[in-house]
């Protein structure tokens, strides 16, 4: 964030004012003066002006993300690949991804700024109900359904009962609605390779109540009030 907003944020002055009081060398980063009032202020920096240390406290933010397949959850990435925060960039606040969804999975991602609620949200005994729609090859025979279902080995854990209906069997393929607790990495992945289903497609449609709805891909909504407080009292 460009210092001069910073210093706004922080209720300190306005940004002419803090451009101002830059340029006449009231403001140190790190123990050391900076005149540029369009310095970068990064995470860590110690923003001093007047010789007092100020925090901007960041207004809590609750975003609610239809990721686009091809975007690593993550705030940034070591090879250079697309992260999903650039897709809330606009939004004035260091948002992080509430749990994970695989690069070639779309779909209902939280972001949000309120570390306590990702904590808490992301700690097992939460194990909200997440819903996904997957595209899945082949014939789920009515077996293979009551295996999932039931729960299924994928690798040293077996996962427990999950809903799981058949949208629509097509003669190579089948769309498949399936609710787990767990947070398993790529779990439904594995759980229908159990079966031998390979999916070729995979969206997270909802988080509890929470639902994509008819949110475009790549695009964002803020929670309303009510949809936050429901996921603090999950
Ligand atoms: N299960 C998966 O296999 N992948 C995801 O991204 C989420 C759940």
């Amino acid at each position: 964030m460009r210092l001069n907003k910073y210093i706004a944020h922080a209720g300190i002055a306005s940004r002419r004012k803090a451009d101002e009081l830059t340029i006449n060398g009231n403001v140190k980063i790190n123990g050391v003066s900076v005149r540029e009032p369009g310095y970068d202020v990064k995470e860590g920096d110690v923003v001093e002006v007047n010789g007092t240390r100020i925090d901007r406290p960041e207004k809590l933010e609750y975003v609610l993300l239809n990721k686009p397949v091809g975007y690593i959850t993550s705030v940034q990435d070591d090879k250079n690949r697309p992260v999903v925060t650039e897709l809330t960039a606009d939004v004035d606040a260091r948002l992080f991804p509430v749990g994970r969804l695989d690069y070639n999975t779309s779909g209902l991602l939280l972001l949000t700024n309120d570390g306590d609620l990702a904590y808490r949200l992301s700690h097992p005994k939460h194990n909200v109900t997440k819903t996904y729609r997957a595209r899945v090859a082949g014939v789920l025979s009515g077996e293979r359904l009551a295996r999932l279902r039931k729960g299924v080995d994928i690798g040293g854990f077996v996962t427990s009962p999950a809903n799981v209906k058949v949208i629509k069997q097509n003669p190579r393929s089948a769309v498949v609605e399936i609710q787990i607790h767990e947070g398993k990495n790529r779990q439904v992945r594995k759980m229908f390779a159990a079966v031998g289903n390979k999916v070729q497609e995979l969206e997270r449609v909802a988080i509890g109540e929470l639902y994509l709805g008819r949110l475009k891909e790549g695009h964002y909504r803020k929670l309303t009030r009510d949809e936050i407080e429901y996921l603090k009292n999950l």
